[in-house]
C-alpha cells in the first residue's frame, strides 16, 4: 500500500498546488517524494505539475506527469464530455498502481520505490464530478490515501471546511488535517479545529511566492506538522 496524502480543498483556487509544493519540500527530508495530478483540466492555461516542479524545486523523477489531461478550464466531467474521453476511476487507480509497483517498464526506475511518499492533488473540491457516477471523493477512497484539506482563511471558510470534513468522514476517509491559506484568522481556525476535530496549519500569503518562500514555510511547518 502506497503512502502519501491526497490534497483536496474547499474549492478551486484555494492553494492546493502551493500547499502540495510545500509538502514536497517538507516530506523530502524524510522520504523520496512524488507529486501526481491525476486529473488536470484547462491544459491550455493550467499546469499544476509544472508549478509544483518550479515551486518545490523538483528533479524530474519527483513529479509523475501522467493521467487525464483535458482542455477547457471546467469541471472534469464537463471537460471529459467535451473531449469525448470519459474519466475512469479504475483506469486512474490502475495507472497509479503501475507507477507504485513499477510494473510499467517506461515509468522509470525512480518510481519503483515502494517507500516513496506521494502527494496527490485533486481537482477542485471533494464533490467535483468526474463522470456521471463518480466524484473526486470516490477517487480519494479508491486510492486509499488520507486527505489533507486546503481552505481559505476568508469569511465563509468555516462552513465550507466543515462541510468538506463531513463529506470525508461520511466516506471513512482519514483526515490528516487542514491547511488554511491566507491572512491568519484565529477565530475560524479554532472553530474548525474544535468542530471538525482536526488539526490546522496556517500558510500566510507568500509575497513574493517563490521557491525559497515555499521552502521556508515548509521548514517552519515541519516542526509542528506531524502527519
Ligand atoms: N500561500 C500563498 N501565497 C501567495 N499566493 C498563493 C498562495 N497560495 C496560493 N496562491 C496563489 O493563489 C492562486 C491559487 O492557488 P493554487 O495553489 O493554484 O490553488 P488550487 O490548486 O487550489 O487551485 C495561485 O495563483 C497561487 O499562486
Ligand atoms: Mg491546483
Amino acid at each position: 500500500v502506497a503512502r502519501g496524502l491526497f490534497v483536496t480543498g474547499t474549492d478551486t483556487g484555494v492553494g492546493k498546488t502551493v500547499v502540495s509544493a510545500a509538502l514536497m519540500c517538507l516530506y523530502r527530508e524524510r522520504a523520496p517524494v512524488r507529486y501526481w495530478k491525476p486529473i488536470q483540466t484547462g491544459i491550455e492555461q493550467d499546469d499544476d505539475t509544472g508549478n509544483v516542479m518550479r515551486l518545490a524545486g523538483c528533479v524530474p523523477g519527483e513529479v509523475w506527469n501522467e493521467g487525464v489531461r483535458l482542455p477547457r478550464p471546467v469541471s472534469p466531467h464537463l471537460a471529459a464530455h467535451s473531449a469525448g474521453q470519459p474519466i475512469s476511476l479504475e483506469a486512474l487507480a490502475d495507472l497509479w498502481a503501475s507507477a507504485d509497483v513499477g510494473a510499467v517498464a517506461d515509468v522509470g526506475a525512480a518510481f519503483r520505490r515502494p517507500e516513496a511518499f506521494w502527494i496527490v492533488e485533486g481537482a477542485g473540491g471533494v464533490l467535483v464530478p468526474l463522470n456521471d457516477e463518480h466524484a473526486v471523493i470516490d477517487l480519494i477512497v479508491r486510492l486509499a490515501l488520507p486527505a489533507l484539506v486546503v481552505a481559505r482563511t476568508t469569511l465563509g471558510t468555516i462552513n465550507q471546511t466543515l462541510l468538506t470534513l463531513d463529506a470525508l468522514k461520511s466516506r471513512q476517509v482519514p483526515v490528516a488535517g487542514v491547511v488554511m491559506v491566507g491572512a491568519p484568522d484565529l477565530g475560524a481556525r479554532e472553530a474548525i479545529e474544535r468542530r471538525g476535530r482536526t488539526i490546522v496549519a496556517e500558510m500566510p500569503a507568500l509575497n513574493p511566492l517563490t521557491p525559497a518562500a515555499v521552502a521556508s514555510w515548509a521548514a517552519e511547518a515541519s516542526g509542528s506538522w506531524r502527519i
